[in-house]
């Protein structure tokens, strides 16, 4: 069986008030749009397509990331005229699926239950049960509990308003039928447009079989039209991460307040405190322990490593039993190896840092490459541009970096050297092993000094 998939994405969204494109809302910081398109390819339909319309400028950069070509629908005229845009897309294939670009939280299982029952003589909708059906278009069925057709909100009388059975929007078509059926759709109905749903009742008069999929969480349907629905979906979606994350081995002392926006791979005996944030690819692995308020991104982070309260990390690679934190800033391109240490106000950007080496406190060490065993003390700055360029830090195994220093780079700080407290290190060829080096200024003492 060859498969279509269109996705509707061609509405303006006014309920957002947004001047983003509807579909370019995040949610678990990815567009709603991705969400769909993700669901879409895992199922691998011979044709994906999107139609777009308001915002569509808006849109395209993240269809050509996809590789999937728009189909343009200049006027919003109705679900069914926006098919219809799509024609060329079902030609060839034996079925359509349509996906709305605003229902995020469709998942490739169900989808997968559309295409089990397809056949050429029938129709699939997926439906669900609403307490309150308000505003979505009900299934009305017959006598012998059969589909008849399906009654948009505006043109429902009082009886049909009662029906809880509701369209998602979603179902599947044989293609070639569909190909003649959205030619003959009209807009003599409540809102003056092209019903998709109108063709439920014409696959009736055609003699087409019209089964139904149940989706087994209505949120999973669920369309995006306002902040508020939004934000619902966001938590429905993190708490369902963090359900998976809890039945994996990982201690999570608040499961709502987490939130994972991307792809995180955890092993087991981790701990996370409350309110982390996870942003992009972070791999974390055994024994790993996260205090309160952190936000890591594109990061991996060795086994048995303590992140503590308030700590930041971006892009960076983090071994075996390293200490970070607490309020630690580790930027992109740094390495930290066993046993290191990022203490409290310490901010790494670009950097190695070796072996069981230390920087306890109210450091910036940006541009280096830093040996084993070294003890940088509180205060100490790497003076890495120079106003036009960005030079680098070396700094071997075993120095001792006395606090308040200044290391002016370029510059090489030698094996098991020792600096001084308040010195600035200006010269390479100053150090050496077992040298010290200290600013030479000597302390004054005024006597009688009135404050
Ligand atoms: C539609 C269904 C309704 C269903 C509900 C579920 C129709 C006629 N009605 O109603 O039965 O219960 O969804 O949420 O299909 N769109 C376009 N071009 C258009 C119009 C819409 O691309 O010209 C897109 C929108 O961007 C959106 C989707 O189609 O993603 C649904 O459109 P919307 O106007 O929200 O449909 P509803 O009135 O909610
Ligand atoms: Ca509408």
């Amino acid at each position: 069986m060859s498969l279509t998939i269109i996705i509707l994405a061609a509405g303006k969204g006014s309920r957002m008030k947004s001047s983003k494109a509807k579909v370019m809302h995040k949610l678990a910081g990815k567009p709603l749009l991705q969400h769909v398109i993700d669901a879409a390819q895992y199922i691998a339909p011979e044709v994906l397509t999107v139609v777009v319309g308001s915002g569509s400028e808006q849109v395209a950069p993240l269809l050509a990331d996809n590789g999937i070509e728009a189909v343009l629908q200049t006027q919003q005229l109705g679900t069914g005229h926006a098919v219809k845009q799509a024609k060329a897309s079902f030609a060839n294939t034996d079925h359509t699926i349509v996906l709305y670009g605003d229902v995020p939280l469709i998942t490739s299982q169900t989808l997968q239950k559309l295409v089990a029952g397809a056949d050429k003589q029938s129709m699939t909708i997926l439906t669900t049960f609403l307490d309150n059906p308000q505003g979505y278009g009900r299934i009305v069925r017959d006598l012998d509990d059969k589909v008849s057709r399906i009654v948009e909100q505006k043109d429902a009388d009082e009886i049909i308003q009662q029906i809880k059975e509701v369209n998602t929007g979603i179902l599947l078509l044989p293609s070639h039928w569909l190909s003649h059926a959205i030619e003959k759709l009209d807009n003599n109905n409540a809102q003056g447009e092209y019903y998709l749903t109108d063709l439920v009742a014409r696959a009736v008069a055609d003699k087409l079989t019209i089964n139904t999929v149940t989706a087994t969480a209505p949120v999973e349907v669920a369309g995006v039209n306002d902040r508020q629905q939004l934000a619902q979906l966001e938590r429905y979606y993190q708490q369902q991460q963090a359900e998976q994350l809890m039945q994996q081995g990982v201690t999570l002392y608040d499961p709502h307040r987490l939130d994972i926006r991307g792809e995180l791979t955890i092993a087991n005996d981790v701990i996370i405190d409350i309110n982390v944030i996870f942003e992009g690819q972070v791999t974390i692995e055994a024994g790993v322990s996260i205090g309160p308020n952190c936000v890591i991104k594109d990061s991996h982070i060795g086994q048995n490593t303590v992140i503590e309260a308030n700590s930041v990390l971006e892009e960076c690679k983090i071994g075996q039993a390293v200490q970070i934190g607490p309020f630690a800033r580790v930027r992109p391109g740094t390495v930290m190896q066993e046993g290191s240490k990022a203490g409290n106000f310490v901010e790494l950007k670009n950097a190695t840092i070796g072996n069981s080496s230390k920087i306890n406190h109210l450091s910036y060490i940006g541009d280096t490459t830093m040996g084993e065993h070294v003890n940088i003390g509180a205060g100490t700055i790497t003076c890495n541009y120079d106003g036009a360029n960005k030079n680098r830090t070396e700094i071997h195994d075993n120095v001792f970096v006395g606090s308040g220093s200044q290391l002016v780079a370029p510059i090489t700080i030698a094996p098991g050297a020792t600096i001084g407290a308040g010195t600035t290190v200006r010269k390479s060829g100053a150090t050496s092993a077992d040298s010290l080096t200290v600013t030479n200024s000597k302390t004054k003492i005024i006597k009688n000094w009135q404050r």
